[in-house]
């Protein structure tokens, strides 16, 4: 592939280049174990941005950001003034993440308008290709930050206003990064598109478990993330009397414990994890005053993450032991729907590519999720070795990488050119 002429998008997406793109980008915040840190605004995320921005900039494809730094390089359409279909996912990772988690939305999407311009395809719509600010929330929390505060459903003061465990804020690292990596164009929040199409490898095992090369995603279970920070007393571990102690710690495992009842679930439905926990003064021999630990909480029906969620801050008060505490909900995302049109356009796709296929449910979030409300959206999925995500271990097969960005291109240039 990548040679000779040119007769079709199948022809025009370059697999080798796809794949090479991912091997490089996966340098920027490498970890031994072959994973990749590459957190949100951190410098090895503005270097994975300005990788991405080389690769554009031959193309002559023109480079924005908003005012959360959510950037959208534009391939442009016969008709300027129009919405964009817009494509894209995300660069930055978890703390040991891997090299493919939203990663393959960004580079599945440049290489979707890259076959375009080979290709020599005009749209009417012009695309944008789009990378959303922080979606995995690990170094300032909440999850999909970029595409909330694009959506309205996350304040932008609020959002730049958060601090990492350092105390550098969003609007600090934003600043920095922006500066190491000037970019002249600027977008609002919220602009209209006509569509919207993000590609992302499945993070769990149902496709490679059926076979499946091309999931059409239809929704996305419902999310509620909480912080729970309690205050006690420091106090000496060798003189202080049990029942004279406000020990912080404690009463986070008795919280945890009650949080763990509460979540039973004979159908193993419920997503509940605790998934940072901070212990202060972090000596041995002193008594904590101070923990804190958040809440990740899914499930796929509105009223039972409603029932569930609504329950953690009385939990909590419940088992103080004494101490202070603060829950605080850092975002709440209902389940959401993906338009059928898109779902059924994508198995058409890949029906006609001869590409094994599925509806599926998404279990982890994304940033298409806020856009789902605002205009015709879905998602592409393709599978993950063992479904493993979120870790260094993380893997995709070139041919499904390649056969993704396929029924992606092939999908934009549609939406692009539709009539309405
Ligand atoms: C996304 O990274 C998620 O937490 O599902
Ligand atoms: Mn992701
Ligand atoms: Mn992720």
């Amino acid at each position: 592939m990548g040679s000779g002429e040119k007769t079709s998008l199948a022809s025009a997406i370059d697999g080798d280049r796809l794949w090479q793109r991912h091997m490089e980008l996966a340098r920027i915040g490498a970890t031994a174990r072959g994973g990749v840190n590459r957190q949100a605004l951190t410098p090895e995320d503005g270097r994975a941005r300005a990788k991405l921005l080389d690769w554009a900039a031959p193309r002559g494809f023109a480079a924005s950001v908003d005012p959360i730094g959510n950037l959208f390089i534009r391939r442009p359409g016969r008709d300027a003034a129009a919405a964009p279909v817009v494509t894209g996912s995300h660069l930055d990772t978890q703390p040991t993440g891997g090299k493919f988690d939203g990663i393959y939305g960004v580079l599945a999407g440049l290489e979707a308008l890259e076959a375009m311009c080979d290709l020599g395809l005009e749209t009417r719509l012009p695309i944008d290709l789009v990378v959303w600010t922080n979606e995995e929330g690990s170094r300032f929390p909440p999850t999909t930050m970029g595409s909330a505060v694009f959506a309205g459903a996350l304040p932008l003061d609020r959002a730049l206003a958060t601090r990492d465990a350092t105390g550098v804020s969003v609007a600090d690292a934003l600043a920095a990064m922006l500066a190491a990596h000037p970019i002249d164009g600027r977008r609002p929040l919220g602009f209209p598109m006509a569509a919207y199409v993000e590609a992302h490898i499945e993070q769990g095992p149902i496709l490679e478990a059926t076979d499946k090369v091309i999931g059409a995603v239809t929704a996305i279970q419902g999310l509620r993330w909480f912080s729970i920070e309690i205050l006690g007393q420091a106090a000496h571990a060798g003189t202080t009397p049990r029942r004279q102690r406000r020990d912080a710690f404690s009463a986070a495992v008795a919280m945890v414990t009650a949080l763990e009842r509460l979540m039973v679930d004979e159908t193993d439905t419920v997503r509940f994890t605790v998934g940072r926990v901070e212990v202060a003064p972090n000596s041995p021999n002193t008594v904590p005053s101070r923990a804190f630990f958040t809440v990740d909480l899914r499930h796929p029906d509105a009223a039972t993450l409603a029932r569930l969620g609504d329950q953690i801050e009385a939990v909590c008060r419940a088992n103080t032991r004494g101490c202070a505490v603060t829950v605080v909900e850092t975002i709440r995302s209902e389940p959401a729907t993906f338009s059928p049109k898109i779902v059924s356009a994508v198995t058409a796709i890949a029906h006609r590519l001869g590409l094994p296929h599925m509806e599926i449910v998404s279990g982890a979030t994304h940033d298409a999720k806020f856009m789902a409300g605002r205009c015709p959206s879905g998602m592409i999925f393709i599978p993950c070795r063992e479904g493993v995500s979120h870790s260094e271990d993380e893997d995709a097969r070139p041919e499904h990488v390649t056969a993704g960005a396929h029924v992606l291109a092939e999908i934009l240039a549609d939406l692009a050119n539709s009539a309405d």
